[in-house]
């Protein structure tokens, strides 16, 4: 998604603009652009590609000057070409960085037209610098120029802007898309994302909904609310420190985010639990008599966080003994759900920040839910702002668009989740059970470092799939969703077409499909299921299919012609979903290394996809 660096400073910002950029390169983007403010002129340079092409332009030819905004763009209007990049300027006075859609632009676009505003690109934003300039022509100054026309902008947005009226101020906006202030000493900053910012501050405001804010000279911070008061907004130290930010010795961050998995697990259980059962308060004072009450929970998320929600029924289902829906947070929002007494809302997202999510959660505010909770990565971010509790799956910041370390921390929260609600409704008859997952939950960071050994082992096998263009992944019980999981993260980073199945339902059709040229995935950890999924596992074979099955090393799945099979180390049954994550994750890495994708940036996704 877009992503907005802005700076008012005592020295040239154009390093501190670029470095901002390239940090906000894993966010998903398409074209660049930067444009400084010095001696009264306005100088822009944009490229069409990666940041590099930017910094290109940048080396033959500077930007000198104190005061500038910078962007990387996702096409949303318009397709990606320079003209379309931003900042867009109207008139070379204002200058505009924006994420997010305007909805109504059509109309102002006619409107600024008919009084002769000449437009440059296809995209939504330059109505934003002709509107602003309009106001500026008219007498007002950057800032109550920026408040009018805020007002008339439908639609979610974030904006950064300058003009040459005003040399020394940026301001910005916040709608609906994340915006935080970097609060230097004596300089002041925006950016989308704190990671943005952390080379110039660890110090940020989270700006709230319909916030303005004007950044001035000596690092001068002044915020309005959308009732035009002036507001005081906490300042929060970042915690996750610089270092996190860097590939260190992986290749990819995707691989390094894979590899610390063990480490992240371990944090998202640190203080979390007690000898032989997990501490609820984890989730906050008040979670205790919220989960007592609890008698429905609704789960909502998208992407690998709605997979990651889809395991947590089977668990809330069998170990709390409370009904659970999941659904994504597209089509929950625009339903007309029916809420059951005593349910519990829960939203999972590693960003906190996705747009259908947030908008989920507020729809769901309108609701008779008992309560709100959201399972977050992003301290600070909208979705945990906004909900009444939340709970923090401390992954540190993931950088691969496809997600990994955020998915394995959000289920053990999920675990955590689980656990907390059969405690706090008294269940004695599962406390033995509970015990044992609680034991089982404090050795799956050992037991993960068993399976990312087996790494040369997945490297090996991915070399059977780099020519192929279709492939099939199926799971039994909570291994369904991992099996969705495996395919999702195949199809995000090789392109290779993958679809998962409940391994029961293949006679009903996927099994048409089944060739020789089909490479069929299976995950098959020891449960009750495994017989039925090895019966499973004979029809594809008897059709001639190509099997490659994780397995317990208890079960007996013995490799043989068109078998391939990988060991894993014994689990226990309710924690087997997060470890047969990680296998997949390795075989779409080493996969999509083979066929020599961008791994951590595919094409046309995003990371944070902070529109609907
Ligand atoms: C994007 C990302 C996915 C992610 C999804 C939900 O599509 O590319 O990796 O799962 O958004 O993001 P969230 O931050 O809400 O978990």
């Amino acid at each position: 998604m877009c992503g907005i660096v802005a700076a008012v400073a005592q020295r040239n910002v154009q390093g501190i603009l670029l470095e901002g950029l390239k940090r906000l390169e894993y966010r998903g983007y398409d074209s660049s652009g930067m444009t400084v403010l010095h001696k009264g002129s306005l100088t822009r340079h944009r490229a069409l590609g990666k940041v590099a092409a930017l910094e290109e332009q940048l080396i033959s030819s500077a930007l000198p000057g104190f005061y500038g905004i910078a962007h990387t763009r996702w096409a949303t209007h318009g397709k990606p070409s320079e003209a379309n990049a931003h900042p867009h300027h109207s008139s070379d006075q204002v200058a505009v960085v924006h994420n997010g859609i305007i909805e109504n632009y059509e109309h102002i676009k006619d409107t600024l037209q008919a009084s002769g505003y000449v437009f440059t690109s296809e995209t939504d934003t330059e109505v934003i610098a002709h509107l602003l300039a309009d106001k500026l022509n008219s007498g007002l100054g950057l800032f109550e120029a920026t408040q009018q026309i805020v007002n008339g902008l439908g639609g979610a947005y974030a904006l950064g802007v300058m003009s040459v009226s005003e040399p020394g101020i940026v301001v910005g906006a916040r709608q609906g898309s994340p915006l935080v202030v970097g609060v230097g000493i004596d300089e002041a900053f925006l950016a989308s994302d704190p990671l943005a910012l952390l080379q110039v501050t660890d110090r940020f405001i989270y700006l709230e909904e319909g916030d303005l804010v004007e950044l001035g000279e000596q690092g001068a911070i002044r915020i309005v609310n959308r009732q035009g008061e002036a507001v005081e907004r906490p300042i929060h130290t970042f915690e996750h420190g610089d270092g996190i930010a860097s590939k260190g010795e992986y290749r990819h961050y995707m691989l390094k985010e894979i590899f610390e998995q063990p480490e992240v697990i371990n944090a998202a259980l640190e203080g979390r639990l007690s000898n032989n059962s997990v501490l609820v308060e984890s989730f906050g004072p008040e979670a205790q008599a919220l989960f007592e009450s609890t008698r429905n929970v609704h789960i909502i998320a998208c992407g690998t966080s709605y997979h990651a929600g889809l395991v947590a029924r089977y668990w809330l289902e069998r170990y709390a003994g409370v009904p659970v829906q999941v659904e994504v947070a597209s089509e929950f929002r625009y339903r007309h759900p029916v809420v059951p007494e005593g349910t519990l809302f829960v939203t999972l997202s590693q960003s906190g920040e996705t747009a259908d999510t947030l908008a989920a959660l507020r729809f769901a505010q309108t609701l008779s839910y008992i309560g709100t909770l959201a399972i977050c990565n992003v301290p600070g971010s909208s979705l945990v702002r906004e909900s009444d509790m939340s709970l923090m799956t401390r992954a540190g910041p993931e950088i691969g668009v496809a997600s990994t370390k955020a998915f394995t921390t959000q289920l053990v929260a999920l675990m955590l989740l689980t656990l907390s609600v059969s405690k706090s409704k008294g269940q004695p008859e599962r406390a033995d059970t509970a015990a044992e997952i609680v034991k089982a939950l404090r050795q799956l960071p050992g037991l993960c470092q068993q399976v990312l050994a087996l790494d040369s082992q997945i490297e090996t096998l991915s070399q059977a799939f780099a020519e192929k263009h279709h492939a099939l992944f199926l799971g039994r019980g909570a291994h369904y969703p991992i099996a969705l999981e495996g395919a999702l993260k195949l199809k995000e980073i090789s392109y290779i077409h993958a679809e998962a199945y409940p391994a029961g339902e293949l006679k009903h059709g996927p099994l048409a499909l089944v060739d020789s040229e089909m490479p069929v995935i299976s995950v098959a950890p020891n449960d009750d299921l495994l017989e039925k999924l090895k019966s499973n596992l004979q029809e594809v074979r008897a059709r001639g299919g190509q099997l490659f099955v994780f397995a317990d090393e208890s079960v007996g799945i013995e490799a043989q012609e068109e078998i391939r099979v990988i060991t894993l180390p014994h689990v226990h049954e309710a924690l087997a979903p997060l470890l047969y994550t990680l296998p997949l994750q390795q075989l779409s890495y080493h996969v999509a290394v083979l066929k020599g994708t961008d791994v951590d940036q595919p094409r046309n996704l995003a990371k944070s996809v902070t529109v609907e």
